[in-house]
């Protein structure tokens, strides 16, 4: 019979003791667990509530728990439903009465609310590691791409010249912005629920301070109702990993483009590449493919919890169960895809001549022959229609712009001199970008201090965080 089977004359049928079993999912969680039972006990001795003795036994008998789950000794059992039942069975099996007084002013509903704030912190913290480590490796592959220019591109057309390293900070940027996301997630997870036993607190003399205090958790969740019922900081961690995955994603799509033959800007190392079973000249970006692929996954994940727990009414539902096994999946599936994302960033080469011998395609200094127009005095748009027709003559020569003679543009318009040459030369084009935030190299260089400058801050955030209750590996 379960803990729970006292008013209960019969076991639940076979098949839905499994049916109703977290314990696949939630014995990875046996850390936060036992954490949160240490602290509880603590807290019930020096209340008064349980005697020092069986404080001490509960403690030791905990850690011998841990211990054997630590070194994979641990042999669960699906009838124990889930990983607070199977600890605290075990545990009276171990030490009779004092185990059985663990349970004293406390629900599952707020133990699980409990060790489930304490992994998503966990998580939050493993992400903005592996957050950083790739921003750095970013910032490293810019510093290293030099003067090294591509073709900027809109709708995947050669638009205009930028800067490797212009564009490679714009993925630094989108990355700090998904630490920030996920330190949010990790502050919406640091407060103790513990205290709210089932939902509406409980009689007894409990210090909800000191339990979060032991926990790690910088506050205590107010409201009972809302402690045991609210997984928002599970959204909030999924949503930060669905917004990086989209980012990785994004950045994979380009590492698939560029290795290609056809682009040929990047060569990825064998490291982090893979080969055909038939065709024996192939070296296929599998990981980048397999980054954007799994994006659907951590996306599937927030958009499943967000389903689970629009419809249900305060306070703990069964239903609720079901949040562990996607925000796991997300956090591991983009801890990882951060692993590999930073190794192939941190290993690929970068042809910077192929990357200059296809400026010359695409027109990319036609913006430039439209703004020496108007910097001239001719109205932008006529600029515009003016440029327009040198680009078709252009085509029809089966050229580029910057290829055509000084007659063309003396025949398009009298105000060109010369000195147009100027505006078609490809560095000429990004020196002369030099708005805030432009590609021009010294709006490039401030922009890589204040790059460096958020990768400080966030490693000071990262120092700073409240304690976590790391993640076991013995389950
Ligand atoms: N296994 C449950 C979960 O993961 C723990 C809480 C169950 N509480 C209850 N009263 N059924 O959410």
């Amino acid at each position: 019979m379960a803990l729970w089977g006292g008013r209960f004359e019969e076991n639940v049928a076979e098949a839905t003791q499994e049916f109703g079993a977290s314990l696949p999912v939630d014995r990875t969680l046996y850390k936060q667990d036992i954490a949160g039972s240490k602290a509880h006990a603590a807290m019930l001795a020096a209340q008064g509530i349980i005697s020092a003795d069986d404080e001490q036994a509960i403690r030791a008998g905990l850690e011998g728990i841990e211990a054997d789950i630590d070194a994979g000794r641990f042999v669960f059992d699906i009838n124990d439903e889930d990983i607070h039942m199977a600890i605290e069975s075990e545990l009276t099996r171990r030490i009779g009465e004092a185990g059985a007084r663990l349970h004293t002013g406390r629900s599952r509903n707020d133990q699980v609310a409990t060790d489930t704030r304490l992994a998503a912190k966990a998580l939050a913290r493993d992400l903005m590691e592996a957050n950083l480590r790739l921003r750095r490796t970013i910032v490293d592959a810019a510093r290293a791409a030099g003067d090294t220019v591509l073709p900027g591109m809109t709708h995947l057309q050669h638009a205009q010249p930028v800067r490797f390293a212009h564009h490679l900070l714009a993925y630094a940027w989108m990355f700090a912005r998904d630490f920030d996301r996920v330190h949010a997630a990790f502050d919406a997870a640091d407060a103790n629920p513990l205290g709210a036993a089932a939902l509406a607190g409980t009689s007894y003399p409990l210090d909800r301070q000191m339990t979060a205090r032991a926990l790690g958790f910088s506050r205590v969740i107010e409201n009972s109702l809302d402690a045991v019922s609210d997984r928002d900081f599970l959204l909030d961690l999924e949503y930060a990993c669905a917004v990086m995955a989209v980012h990785l994603s994004r950045l994979a799509e380009e590492i698939v483009l560029w290795s290609s033959q056809e682009f040929g800007f990047i060569t990825l190392s064998d490291a982090f590449s893979t080969g055909s079973s038939i065709m024996p000249q192939k070296k296929n970006p599998d990981f980048a493919e397999l980054i954007r692929g799994k994006t659907g996954r951590v996306e599937g994940d927030l958009v499943q919890l967000l389903t689970t727990l629009k419809g249900l009414p305060l306070a703990y539902n069964k239903d609720m169960q079901e949040d562990k096994e996607g925000a796991l999946d997300a956090a591991h599936t983009l801890l990882a895809s951060l692993g590999v994302m930073t190794g192939m960033v941190g290993t690929w080469t970068v042809n910077a001549p192929r990357m200059r011998e296809v400026m010359h395609r695409g027109h990319l200094a036609a913006t430039d022959v439209a703004d020496y127009l108007a910097k001239r005095g001719m109205p932008f748009r006529e600029a515009h229609a003016v440029v327009g027709r040198l680009v078709l003559e252009a085509e029809k020569a089966g050229v580029d712009i910057a290829e055509l003679p000084f007659e063309a543009f003396q025949a398009a318009s009298e105000l060109f001199e010369p000195d147009i040459t100027a505006a078609l030369d490809i560095d000429g084009v990004v020196a002369a970008r030099t708005t805030q935030g432009g590609t021009a190299p010294e709006a490039v260089a401030a922009q890589l201090a204040l790059v460096e400058q958020g990768l400080q801050e966030s490693a000071d955030q990262l120092a700073a965080l409240s304690p976590v209750v790391a993640m076991g590996q013995g389950a």
